[in-house]
């Protein structure tokens, strides 16, 4: 069982695969009940279930099955671990219609839209979808914002966004190096301008990408301050399922002329 670090019992994961069978997460319910165990061992509370939405890989009714299926199995098997809904929004332009009518989810049915895009997408089509969000009344929580190519090339776009408004989720892996030293680095230099708000797993199986916090607790009980460390893991995310503004240090804008 992983060691629990002090301080953080209370995170609440808000991006995780962890809904057997429907997208490149859990292939299977006993994979889903062993991130979950590992998740709870972690010290996470609770986890938001978003799995890949529209992408065609399922539809929502297969959602909320696979949703019912695997919090009767915790329940069944003590496992504490709480559920909400959610899913990773891959953005185009039909995704307000699809919000409105049902067929795709906020996170626990708040204003809040995890969203992602394509990794190598246009920077002015990425401002145009957040620009339609936030019209139609939503808050973008952008996944994995680190891993973005075009986050990479005009990181001070991350800024303008946080002044809009946008919630900045970072994956742990990042962090800890997983996806490379991009990603690893773009992590560092988001944080270090207090520009991320949450830290997730993106867990996508009990063996790869899980759902285990230990190490992310670790680092950032290095890389910041004690409070800072509680609202990317716990503060920020109780408070976006619960539909409350979200909190953060000042953010700091990048100097523009190291592009000049
Ligand atoms: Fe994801």
């Amino acid at each position: 069982m992983e060691r629990l670090f002090w301080g953080e019992k209370k995170m609440i994961d808000l991006h995780t695969h962890i809904l057997p069978g429907i997208d490149d997460g859990a292939g299977s319910i006993e994979a889903a009940l062993e991130m979950a165990e590992m998740a709870a061992a972690s010290g996470t509370l609770a986890v938001a279930a978003t799995s890949h939405g529209n992408t065609g890989a399922f539809t929502i009714e297969q959602y909320w099955d696979a949703y019912e299926e695997l919090s009767q199995e915790l329940t069944r098997n003590d496992i504490p671990l709480e559920l909400y809904p959610g899913m990773e929004i891959f953005m185009d332009h039909n995704v307000e219609q699809k919000l409105a009518d049902g067929s795709l989810l906020t996170i626990n049915e708040t204003r809040y839209v995890l969203v992602e895009f394509a990794l190598e997408e246009e920077l002015w089509m990425v401002n145009d979808y957040l620009q339609m969000l936030d019209e139609a009344g939503y808050i973008p929580v952008i996944a994995h914002a680190e891993r973005y190519a075009f986050v990479q090339r005009f990181p001070e776009e991350v800024y303008q966004w946080v002044m809009r408004g946008c919630v900045i989720q970072v994956n742990k892996g990042s962090l800890l190096g997983a996806y490379g030293k991009k990603e690893a680095d773009m992590a560092l230099s988001l944080l270090s301008h207090n520009l991320i708000h949450v830290v997730a797993s993106d867990a996508h199986s009990p063996q790869h990408r899980t759902p285990k916090m230990g190490n992310a607790v670790r680092f950032l009980n290095e890389a910041v301050p004690p409070k800072y460390r509680e609202l990317l893991l716990s503060e920020n995310p109780r408070r976006i399922v619960s539909g409350e503004e979200i909190a953060g240090f000042p953010p700091k804008p990048y100097r523009r002329n190291r592009y000049w």
